[in-house]
């Protein structure tokens, strides 16, 4: 009979099970998807009672088509900082707030005056941030105050799952280091920013290592599913360690990250050891494997591509575009596209950004403006590897996501950021490494992060860095624009 362990990423837009053998190899897949829901511009959210009937249903399907095997245990990863508030039965008071929705600007406000910014910055590895955990819990208070009063619990989104499985209430370092509440030396809840922002310690689940086990499948659970009882659910990752997991990345290795080029741009960065941005302008984060991480967001990346196309030239492919960008010269002859469609995170941390265009003339192309919003994206991701170089070691990056598929792109990326890319030739993203967090607390292996046999593409090396250096000058020189402006 053979052994597997499954690996759990409960995303945006749906929950995804893998199923991996103990060498790591990739078995089985399910997925099904939920709905997110917007009630108002802004804000986005989603039910647990959703992801929760879905995560059931897909570890039911995955229990069906591995019947005859022997399955040793389930790691857990997730979208990062959302805020599930319980009740003292440990029922859901509210729809969850999720990473993405913009609703707490007066809640950053208050933190701001109830918490030094030094000293947010030097305990939690981040300023204040929107969308973070702990701001939507202030949110709360200020304007559902009865659904704050009812709030005895407030779980991260795989941690909500956790506790569906297994009845326990815990967390681990690298999701909670997204709560604007975790202090990254100690690897605990912060107690003095908690007595700043007048929060109970209670209100926040135990705090476990990434790998350990959280608690076993209970009865219902494994009634639901056809898993068995008393199988071990291990604690898991934040969806970017855990992914980074997957891929290798350890901060015991911190000259290999990865550059993902999907709706969003996300660069990875190992650390050994929890080292801020002064400035806060790049996120600081506990890695799954017990070291640190920088993770810088650009928030429309291949999204600004998929803008354009869609806005534009609906009926081109993205290949068509990419050889039309082609016959404009690095520069694009100096337009110069923004891509801040929603506003930044790395560096900015301004979600009333802007974007634009400037520099157009009678004499600009389609070609011209189309490289322009590849070239865009590719500053926006220089400007944040610009934060991260002098803080970590960075010497070569895995480059995943859909922009990355194009070698036109992806050399670009390249040029600008002076950084060698290479492809990994399987990449399973979250899910995956959860799976291999489980191998590691299970005692399976000993490091999760050198159990992917990864196998890269040649490596993309910079060119000619200087052919986009006015361009870059003249990107930097457009002022920022903000939706107030
Ligand atoms: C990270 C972040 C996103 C979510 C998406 O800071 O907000 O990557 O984790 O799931």
């Amino acid at each position: 009979m053979a052994q597997l362990v499954l690996g759990l990423d409960l995303g945006t837009s749906g929950v995804r099970v893998l199923a991996v053998d103990l060498g790591g190899k990739l078995i089985a897949e399910v997925n099904r998807s939920y709905p997110l829901l917007t009630p108002r511009p802004g804000w986005t959210e989603q039910r647990p009672g959703d992801w929760a009937k879905e995560t059931l249903t897909a570890l039911k399907e995955m229990a069906d088509k591995l019947a005859g095997h022997d399955i040793l245990g389930l790691g857990l990863s997730g979208q990062m900082h959302g805020m599930v508030p319980l009740d003292a039965h440990g029922e859901v008071v509210r729809n969850a707030i999720l990473w993405n929705d913009q609703r707490t600007g007066a809640a950053i406000t208050e933190m701001e005056e109830r918490v030094p910014r030094q000293m947010m910055i030097q305990r939690t590895g981040n300023p204040a941030i929107t969308g973070f955990h702990v701001g939507k819990l202030l949110w709360l208070r200020s304007e559902e105050p009865e659904n704050f009063a009812k709030t005895k619990h407030s779980l991260l989104p795989k941690d909500y799952i956790g506790y569906l499985l297994t009845g326990e209430l815990a967390s681990e370092p690298s999701d909670n280091s997204g709560s604007n509440c975790f202090n990254l030396a100690k690897k605990q809840w912060d107690k003095e920013i908690l007595q700043g922002l007048e929060l109970p310690l209670e209100l926040f689940p135990t705090v476990i290592a990434s790998h350990e086990i959280r608690g076993k499948l209970n009865k219902e659970a494994a009634s639901h599913t056809g898993l068995r009882e008393g199988l071990p659910v291990i604690a898991g990752a934040g969806d970017n360690a855990a992914a980074a997991t997957g891929l290798g990345l350890s901060s015991r290795r911190p000259e290999l990250g990865s550059l993902s080029l999907g709706t969003s741009g996300v660069i990875f960065a190992p650390l050994t050891a929890a080292k801020p941005d002064p400035e806060g302008r790049v996120h600081l984060f506990c890695h799954a494997d017990g070291g640190y991480n920088l993770l810088a967001v650009t928030l429309s990346a291949a999204g600004s591509f998929q803008w354009y196309r869609d806005s534009f030239y609906p009926q081109k492919s993205f290949a068509e575009l990419i050889e039309l960008a082609g016959s404009s010269p690095p520069g694009c002859n100096g337009v110069t596209f923004k891509p801040y469609l929603s506003g930044e995170r790395t560096p900015h941390l301004n979600p009333e950004l802007r974007g634009s265009w400037t520099g157009l003339s009678l004499a600009t192309t389609q070609a011209d403006i189309v490289r322009s919003v590849l070239e865009g994206v590719v500053f926006s991701l220089r400007d944040a590897l610009d934060v991260i170089t002098p803080l970590a070691e960075l010497k070569t990056c895995l480059a995943t996501g859909g922009g990355a598929q194009s070698d036109f792109w992806l050399q670009m990326v390249a040029d600008v950021l002076r950084l060698p890319l290479q492809r990994p030739r399987q990449n399973q993203g979250a899910a995956y490494g959860a799976a291999l967090l489980a191998l590691q607390g299970l005692a399976v292996v000993e490091d999760a992060t050198r159990v992917a046999k990864q196998s890269h593409s040649k490596t993309i090396t910079p060119g000619e860095t200087g052919r986009y250096i006015a361009a870059l000058g003249r990107y930097r020189a457009v002022p920022l624009q903000t939706s107030e402006d």
